[in-house]
């Protein structure tokens, strides 16, 4: 585990909303460190690639890219290469989000070539099985994500908590290691402390926080959440 990122983790993934772009990420950034340091309580954030700079040079929470390609540096036109997600100021990389997916065997290389210049990976995946086999490969944390409840505001926590409960005990069995986030309809400090007490290390989220009229009550009402968690 890095020394930047904790447990219970909340990442706030900035998908490609027109509310969290630019400037307006940068805005985000700001209020999720408010939170985070105000209530203790580790939180990331996941730009698009090209606001990467921008908000990791106005913030001290953890900045995630939402992908990576393996490429190495080099004749690769186009590819996002982990060393220059380093350079703009990323600690880490999101890896195979449902919006995103990659080929296995290029989750595999990914997350070799992100540890090898130091960037924390989270693999995202659709279920209980696909999440174990990726957690084979090794990432820092896994994550899953049901597809269909994604920006729905229907919680995976309420409405699927076997999924995240599954996860856990296949993912358990790979590699104990490995914290397992969840995702997907996530909107209320109650989803979050459901996410919890189903054994969660954390939980990732975008519209949410990012199409919320007040994205800092939102974020708040997490925190809390955690904190209640663990007393
Ligand atoms: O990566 C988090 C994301 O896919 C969850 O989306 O909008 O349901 O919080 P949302």
């Amino acid at each position: 585990m890095s020394d930047i990122i904790s447990i219970p983790f909340i990442l706030v993934n900035l998908k490609t909303y027109v509310e969290s772009m630019g400037e307006r990420a940068v805005k985000l950034a700001k209020i999720a460190e408010e939170v985070s340091s105000s209530l203790n309580v580790c939180i990331g954030l996941a730009p698009q690639i090209v606001d990467l700079s921008r908000v990791a040079e106005s913030t001290k929470i953890p900045v995630f890219a939402q992908h990576i390609d393996p490429a190495p540096p080099g004749k690769f036109t186009g590819h996002v290469l982990p060393e220059a997600v380093k350079n703009c100021g990323a600690v880490g990389t999101m890896l195979n989000h449902s919006e995103r997916r990659m080929r296995i065997a290029d989750i595999e290389a990914a997350v070799a070539r992100a540890r090898q210049v130091g960037l924390y990976t989270v693999v995202f995946a659709n279920n209980a099985r696909v999440t174990a086999a990726t957690a084979a490969l090794e990432p820092d944390m896994v994550a899953v994500e049901p597809p269909e409840l994604i920006g729905t505001g229907i919680p995976v926590s309420k409405a699927k908590p076997e999924v995240i409960t599954n996860t856990i005990d296949l993912v358990k069995k790979v590699n104990p290691r490995i914290p397992v986030l969840c995702g997907a309809g996530i909107t209320s400090g109650e989803d979050v402390s459901r996410a919890l007490e189903l054994g969660a290390s954390g939980i990732a989220v975008a519209s949410g926080v990012v199409k919320a009229k007040d994205p800092r009550s939102v974020l708040l009402e997490f925190a809390k959440a955690v904190r209640r968690a663990e007393t």
